[in-house]
């Protein structure tokens, strides 16, 4: 077989959604993280989540996994991913009863009340106009019990406004992130995903984004605005290389880094 054909093999093989799962998705740590801070806050444990931009529903499977009594419920508009997600984590009859796919804009869904509702790897940047987020998170108010909690992951920093490149090895392939554009004037930024194999193959674009990069205080401003109680700010602490632990603390203010990543609480 020629070097060619082999190369294209390698990457035609690989399924982009196994890929992201892998390099992007750390459910059981958001899940960790959800816990320790609606503890803290409500004296309990949640159960009922609302998985939002859901994508394939990985996090809502771990979810149901970490509790027998939990369930969610998980929105995504994309049919296609959806019907992945229910094939590939949804597999049996006990997980597919546990955790309900809709298909739907996050903005139009109220009902059934959640505990938490949660918006993970920068999703819901998509909305780009205020009316929109605001429409958005008054739909997530409605959507939450009483004492209910909101989480968004947000990134920012010095070189989150630079084009740039960045590497990493996962497994057997290296993830790539590219930050192809910023607009000073709109936030609006277009950032892709690029998959590399050992044998030189590569999926490229496996994953687009056309977002606004929100700031913090704008959230902050928006979520009160439709009745948070309180937003708190959740700080990815970095090691000696400056490199993320994975372990966050809550913070009022922080110095500026090359790159930050957080979790917005809105607590109801
Ligand atoms: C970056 S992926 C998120 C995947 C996964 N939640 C994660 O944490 O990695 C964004 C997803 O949001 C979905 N999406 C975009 N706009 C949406 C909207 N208004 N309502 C519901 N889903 C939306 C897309 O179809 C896509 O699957």
């Amino acid at each position: 077989m020629s070097k060619r054909k082999h190369r294209r093999r390698r990457a035609a093989q690989a399924h982009r959604h196994l890929l992201y799962q892998a390099s992007v998705q750390s459910p059981e740590s958001d899940i960790e993280f959800f816990d320790r801070v609606y503890r803290d806050h409500r004296g309990r444990r949640p159960r009922a989540l609302r998985e939002d931009f859901c994508g394939t529903a990985l996090l809502s499977r771990e979810w149901v996994t970490s509790g027998k009594r939990r369930t969610a419920l998980a929105i995504d508009l994309d049919e296609r991913t959806l019907e992945w997600g229910r094939r590939h984590n949804l597999g049996t009859a006990s997980m597919a009863k546990r955790v309900r796919l809709v298909q739907a804009d996050v903005r139009e869904v109220r009902r059934p009340r959640v505990d938490l509702v949660c918006a993970m790897n920068f999703s819901f940047c998509v909305l780009k106009q205020r009316p929109e987020l605001l429409a958005y998170f008054e739909a997530v108010h409605a959507g939450l019990r009483d004492d209910g909690m909101l989480v968004l992951e947000l990134y920012g920093g010095t070189e989150a406004i630079v084009p740039i490149e960045e590497q990493r090895h996962v497994d057997d392939f290296v993830y790539i992130w590219e930050q192809e554009s910023f607009d000073p004037i709109t936030h609006e930024t277009r950032c892709h995903i690029h998959f590399e194999f050992e044998d030189g193959s590569r999926l490229d674009r496996a994953f687009t984004y056309d977002w606004r990069l929100w700031t913090i205080p704008e959230l902050r401003d928006v979520l009160t605005e439709v009745g948070f109680a309180d937003v708190e700010v959740y700080w990815e602490q970095v090691d000696d290389d400056g490199d993320g632990t994975g372990e966050y603390q809550r913070t009022e203010s922080e110095e500026n880094q090359e790159g930050w990543l957080v979790y917005v609480v809105a607590l109801r």
